[in-house]
């Protein structure tokens, strides 16, 4: 086989046809049009952050101010690790360089950060979660950052981003996450499938390692922090019991959310984070954790639900809203909504 100019073609080699990221986010938008160029500028300020956060874990122990906690406490209640506040910063200075994003709302603010410079021009929003999985970075484990751009309604410089809390997850523009593993990997969407991409540091870019991610309709896994048992719903313990009589399932639990969904997206399974005694309505935030991800795992084929809602369909009631999840396979999803459905109906006709 030769080309027009009568070069033979050689075979397809993932190491030398490299697909940038930029490169496939315009392919994706099948248009240069200002639109497209911002989304893709965005995207591009996203990879950014996610190599100086990547270069930073890679050398952590090695350097001075980088492991252990701050002493401070987050408006979540947690306690704030170095880290955190590093990689919060990341994006903050990757993004007042850029022109395109008016205001950023993280795990790590209480309210989100403006950039005045931007707002006559940046009609986009950031949220994120810049260091998902702290409790892993002190002992060299997997974590990640997720994030999700919303298009900015109105003139928000109130602080109180009001328009966020009006709009639902099937209006985020783009998502996904950035899983700092034993390679970094880039996994988005902007609502046309899921495509993984990998750091190459040597050449200090991402490329394209699958396009058009599908999940599995069912996995084996099921991924949960079952030391929280005592504190669920007698319907997710039903769920737990199932699992342990059942043959074929296998428990998979990492600690760090994105490495848990990194997973099932790839192999098939659920994760839960259902309500607790503590917080019943779960650990996990709808803005910048549980509704980018839900558009990913959609977008792959896949659920995700607080048990009764879809969660692309919840609107948040604050800035830090939390939400039951349950995501992954489509089939699994439902076997554990219909244990819910079952003790629902249960006490409905007063059986207890
Ligand atoms: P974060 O580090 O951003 O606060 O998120 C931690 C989350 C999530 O990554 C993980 O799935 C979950 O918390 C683990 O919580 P438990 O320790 O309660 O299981
Ligand atoms: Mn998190
Ligand atoms: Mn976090």
């Amino acid at each position: 086989m030769t080309d027009s100019n009568n070069f033979p073609i050689p075979e397809q080699s993932l190491d030398r046809d490299c697909t940038t990221l930029s490169r496939h986010v315009l392919q994706q938008l099948h248009s240069f049009d200002a639109d497209a160029q911002d989304l893709s500028a965005i995207m591009n300020r996203i990879a950014l952050a996610g190599k100086l956060i990547s270069r930073r874990l890679s050398r952590a122990e090695l350097m001075a101010n980088t492991l252990g906690f701050t002493g401070e406490t987050n408006v979540q209640g947690e306690s704030v690790k170095k880290m955190d506040i590093f990689a919060n910063e990341v994006f903050i200075s990757v993004f007042k360089q850029s022109g395109l994003v008016c205001r950023l709302a993280s795990e790590e603010m209480e309210k989100p950060y403006y950039i005045p410079e931007n707002c006559p021009i940046g009609r986009y929003t950031l949220l994120y979660d810049p260091i998902d999985g702290s409790s892993n970075v002190d002992i060299n484990l997997s974590v990640g950052s997720i994030f999700s751009i919303r298009q900015q309604s109105g003139d928000d410089l109130t602080g109180e981003a009001t328009d966020l809390l009006t709009q639902n997850g099937r209006q985020q523009l783009a998502a996904g996450y950035i899983l700092y593993g034993p390679s970094t990997m880039l996994v988005y969407s902007l609502g046309q499938g899921v495509h993984s991409f990998i750091l190459d540091p040597s050449l200090g870019e991402f490329i394209l390692a699958q396009e058009n991610i599908q999940m599995p309709d069912h996995g084996q896994i099921y991924s949960t922090n079952e030391g929280n048992f005592w504190q669920w719903d007698e319907a997710i313990r039903d769920y737990a019991r199932y699992v342990h009589r059942h043959e074929g399932y296998t428990a998979r639990y990492s600690g760090a959310l994105v490495g848990d969904i990194h997973r099932i997206l790839m192999q098939g399974g659920v994760f839960l984070y259902p309500g607790t005694i503590k917080n019943p309505e779960g650990k996990l935030r709808l803005l910048y954790e549980t509704a980018p991800l839900a558009f990913l795992i959609e977008q792959a084929g896949g659920r995700a639900s607080d048990g009764h809602t879809d969660i692309l369909d919840l609107v948040a009631g604050k800035l830090h809203q939390r939400n039951p999840l349950i995501i992954g396979s489509k089939e699994d999803v439902q076997l554990v909504k219909s244990f819910i459905a079952d003790r629902e109906k249960r006490e409905r006709d007063g059986e207890g």
